[in-house]
């Protein structure tokens, strides 16, 4: 029997349309409708959404809107908004939204009122924040921070990271900022090899502090400061952000130097809590401000915008469209700004980590596509690499273009050239190049078929003008919302991570495997004890002993 979802009404109606309208190209669409990109647009925040160059009619976004109603996306998006615990399998609110209401709003939940609880830590970071910047906060030594390593990993690294690479322009830039996320003992070394550890700032920052590669990365900063600078020194180079206070305290950090949230705040949408303190320290709290005020335009767009006019329900849909219908497999995140370049590894968690789900809320197996591949690279780098598949390859790869009217660092030409791409690039993988227009050129013959790009390749232009805090928020707070609308009509739950446990649990158990000085015995298949075999082998150079 099919699932609830494709027994809709909608969904059968999207499926009967698809057949009727799949030999659509947009060639014909656009030559039809001078009006199509006034149709097919929408603004708010900031931020221009062009998807008239996507494969849809006007009868397909109303059957789109129809879904998302038939599903249930407003009652739903109401209940996250209220508190309600929509995260069923971990019983938890989902309240991200909250970490950016302004002071002085209120929410309560669970009897408690979580939006003075985000003003007390955004003060208590606020005054951390002035006082390392000033250079009031001292090293063990006397000396004053002059570096700043944030030790995490997945959404207790990719948001800092990621905001920290877009808005370093409006950094402190005698403050050196570095991220360590990988237990690769070489991500750890190569950050601090010019460091020196009195001027350095840790930020342990582990939602749970269970994550064993922050918790070995942990270990060795530690280790690295005290064997310099002697067991106090911890109290002046290391600071905690985690939910998990007792466990901060086993690990030897003050809680007066730790920076709480709360299990109602997913890792991966935590950029904006306390996790974001390496942010907050390199632009300051007023910008911070600005930051979270445009997550929170965004939330107000999302919560009350129709859903005709609503960004992040007309992206979200259209990359529903895309993957159900069109059978797409893929979405390809350019931005066309270099300070953006860690967009795409941050939207990777954000999407996958969400709507990467095989089963229902309630259980049930899933008969249809859920959450897509999301990859990207900054323009106009992804374009001298792999942007032919997307022009020509048999796999249809619907792309995010995000442009910016003005660059943070005006240069000759160069504004204006980058930007290009970003119109070009949309025009040519709708519209591509005919047998007849190819031939038109002089084309050889045996060349024509290689020179012909079919178009009707789908793309969502987002149009900004310039990078600032505030317009980075909305642009979060934008995908955020698309994982929302995707997810509630998917029905699946969006703030859950179950699929990464077992390789944990399994790694955890492989350790000691590894690490034993006797022949451990292999219970695994054989495939991995063959595996684990050779690595014990190899790692004692002993090459004759693999198998
Ligand atoms: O393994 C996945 C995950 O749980 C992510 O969801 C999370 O962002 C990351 O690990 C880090 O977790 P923590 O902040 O608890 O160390």
């Amino acid at each position: 029997m099919k699932s609830e979802l494709r027994q809709r009404d909608a969904w059968r109606n999207l499926e009967e349309h698809f057949e009727q309208t799949k030999g659509h190209l947009l060639r014909e669409l656009f030559a039809n409708d001078p009006a199509r990109a006034t149709r097919f647009s929408a603004e708010a925040e900031g931020i221009y959404l062009d998807y008239s160059k996507n494969r849809v009619t006007s009868e397909t976004m109303a059957l789109l809107f129809e879904l998302a109603r038939e599903s249930g996306l407003e009652t739903r998006r109401d209940a996250m908004f209220k508190g309600e615990h929509i995260n069923v399998s971990e019983d938890r609110a989902v309240l991200h939204i909250a970490l950016r209401l302004p002071a002085g709003a209120s929410l309560v939940v669970d009897d408690v009122d979580v939006v003075s609880q985000v003003h007390d830590v955004l003060a208590r970071m606020t005054d951390f924040a002035n006082r390392v910047r000033s250079g009031d906060w001292k090293g063990a030594t006397g000396k004053p921070i002059k570096n700043v390593v944030n030790v995490g990993i997945g959404g207790s690294d990719l948001g800092p990271v990621m905001a920290y690479e877009a808005l370093r322009y409006y950094s402190k830039r005698d403050l050196t900022f570095r991220f360590v996320s990988n237990v690769d003992s070489t991500d750890f070394v190569e950050a601090v090899r010019d460091l020196s550890p009195d001027e350095t700032l840790f930020i342990i920052s582990s939602k749970t502090f269970t994550t064993l590669e922050t918790l070995t990365n942990a270990q060795s900063a530690r280790d690295w400061v005290t064997s310099a600078l002697g067991t106090d020194a911890v109290a002046h180079h290391f600071v905690a952000v985690s939910t998990n206070e007792k466990l901060v305290t086993t690990f030897g950090i003050d809680t007066k130097n730790m920076f709480g949230f709360w299990d109602w705040v997913g890792g991966r949408y935590s950029m904006d809590s306390a996790i974001g303190l390496s942010t907050m320290l390199a632009i300051g709290p007023e910008l911070f401000a600005e930051l979270l005020a445009g997550f929170h335009a965004m939330d107000e767009h999302f919560r009350t915008a129709p859903l005709e006019k609503n960004l992040p329900v007309l992206m979200g849909l259209i990359g529903l469209w895309n993957r159900d219908f069109l059978g797409c497999p893929s979405v390809g995140v350019m931005p066309y700004e270099q300070y953006l370049k860690r967009l795409p590894a941050y939207l990777q968690q954000l999407t996958m980590e969400s709507n990467g789900k095989h089963v229902t809320l309630r259980g049930g197996e899933i008969d249809y596509d859920t959450g897509a591949l999301y990859w990207g690279e900054p323009g106009t780098n992804g374009q001298h690499s792999f942007y032919q598949l997307i022009h020509q390859g048999t796999t249809i790869v619907p792309v995010d273009l995000i442009g910016f009217a003005q660059s943070l660092n005006p240069l000759g030409r160069h504004h204006d050239i980058l930007s290009s791409n970003v119109f070009a690039q949309a025009e040519a993988l709708a519209f591509g190049k005919t047998e007849e227009e190819v031939r038109a050129e002089g084309t050889p013959e045996h060349v024509v078929a290689h020179r012909v790009m079919q178009g009707n390749r789908p793309t969502n232009v987002l149009l900004c003008e310039v990078l600032t805090p505030r317009l980075l928020g909305s642009l979060v707070a934008l995908y955020e919302h698309v994982v929302f609308t995707q997810g509630a009509i998917w029905g699946v739950d969006s703030f859950d991570q179950w699929g990464v446990e077992l390789g944990k649990v399994l790694a955890v158990r492989i350790i000691p495997e590894l690490e034993s000085s006797d022949e451990p015995e292999l219970h695994h298949d054989s495939s991995t004890n063959e595996l684990i075999k050779r690595y014990r082998a190899l790692k004692r150079n002993d090459h004759d002993a693999g198998s």
